[in-house]
């Protein structure tokens, strides 16, 4: 058990605690006024993501209005292939643009040579987070998965079905492992810094994990990130590691229990009932209310919070959304969220 007066880290060391505590996956963002009036301040999202000072900033907004048990460094998971020297940019209304990775040639012009020193400004978030959020908060640091950074960085922007990723995985296996291998290690190498300075806690976002069939999702969700967890627990120990391989279904399962994850964040299709038999007895489970319901509000927003309270708050449990916030959601229905779970008495 962990001596810590952070709720959060209790919970990942395998506590049952009522309330649980609680933070929302993408708690900074478009939703909040104050969020969208800084980032007209900084430029665009990715000046945002390397400028210490706002990114902080944007970091502590939900925080002051809600309470999280939790705060998450603000950045994204594509950062890392921006430091690896595949330029990206994110288009208004659009999401991010690369020039895709399709070649031999295109993968030897990526390297790690400049990586930390891109990233300083996010490692310099960090520290700057380290010293301002207040001292129940746990601070987590984060990155994606291989798998699903290499989604980006193949297809060259979001993707509904992978086309030139699978493709690559598939038709040039030597090509696309190699690119693999490169993701795992700037991965690695990224997060024990975030972890140098101040993160407390890590996650791993694997958003497309649910796209692979069970033989690549063993050598390509489940080995990189067991490696992950391997390294941060060699190098790091003590760190806890959540993961979170979205639409992963009956997988989620074997992710947990061969990757040793401290914590799994389930989507909104995981069955609570199944959540609380299968993997609440190897790990802490993080989840998962349908971020529409956060939009909708009212009671079906109360009945659905209820409805996880109750079938995830009898073991080691996180209150979280299924993903992420999306923009239309109101304010207000966040407070009403954090008020009723605060207030939840098992
Ligand atoms: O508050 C937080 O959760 C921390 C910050 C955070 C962002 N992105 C900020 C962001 C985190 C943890 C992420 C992770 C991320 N980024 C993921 C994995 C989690 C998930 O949501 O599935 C993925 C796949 C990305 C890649 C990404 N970033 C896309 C596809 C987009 C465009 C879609 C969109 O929502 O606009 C982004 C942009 C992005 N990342 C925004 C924010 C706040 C919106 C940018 C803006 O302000 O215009």
């Amino acid at each position: 058990m962990s001596n810590s007066t952070k709720r959060f880290l209790r919970a990942l060391s395998g506590e049952t605690l009522t309330p649980p505590p609680f933070w929302l996956m993408r708690q900074a963002g478009r939703y909040l006024p104050e969020y969208r009036a800084t980032r007209t301040q900084a430029g665009s999202f990715l000046d945002l993501c390397y400028t210490p000072d706002l990114a902080v900033e944007v970091t502590l907004q939900p925080l002051r209005r809600y309470g999280f048990d939790a705060a998450i460094l603000f950045s994204d998971i594509l950062v890392v292939p921006d430091a690896l020297g595949q330029k990206v940019s994110f288009k208004e209304g659009e999401g991010p643009v690369l020039p895709p990775i399709r070649s031999a040639a295109d993968l030897d012009r990526l390297n790690l040579s400049g990586f930390h020193q891109h990233l300083a400004p996010v490692y310099a978030t960090m520290a700057g987070l380290a010293k301002s959020i207040p001292s129940t908060t746990a601070l987590i640091g984060f990155a994606g998965a291989p798998w699903t950074v290499a989604t980006y960085m193949i297809e060259g922007s979001g993707s509904k079905d992978f086309p030139n990723a699978k493709g690559m995985m598939f038709s040039q296996p030597e090509l696309f492992a190699r690119l693999m291998a490169l993701l795992t290690q700037a991965t690695g190498d990224y997060l024990i810094r975030q972890i140098d300075n101040g993160a407390e806690v890590i996650q791993i976002f694997d958003t497309w994990a649910g796209a692979l069939p069970e033989e690549q999702f063993d050598a390509w969700v489940i080995a990189p990130t067991r490696a992950l967890v391997e390294r941060i627990r060699a190098e790091r120990p003590g760190v806890p590691v959540i993961g979170f391989p979205r639409g992963a279904g009956v997988l989620y399962k074997r992710y947990v229990t061969e990757t040793k994850v401290n914590g799994v964040s389930i989507d909104s299709s995981v069955p609570l009932d199944w959540a609380a038999a299968e993997l609440q007895p190897h790990c802490t489970v993080q989840g998962n209310l349908d971020p529409l319901l956060l939009v909708a509000g009212g009671e079906a927003l109360d009945a659905g919070i209820d409805r996880v309270l109750t079938k995830l708050g009898k073991g080691p449990f996180i209150f979280n959304l299924g993903h992420g916030i999306v923009p239309p959601t109101p304010p207000e229905n966040v407070a009403r969220l954090a008020e009723r779970v605060k207030n939840w008495k098992g």
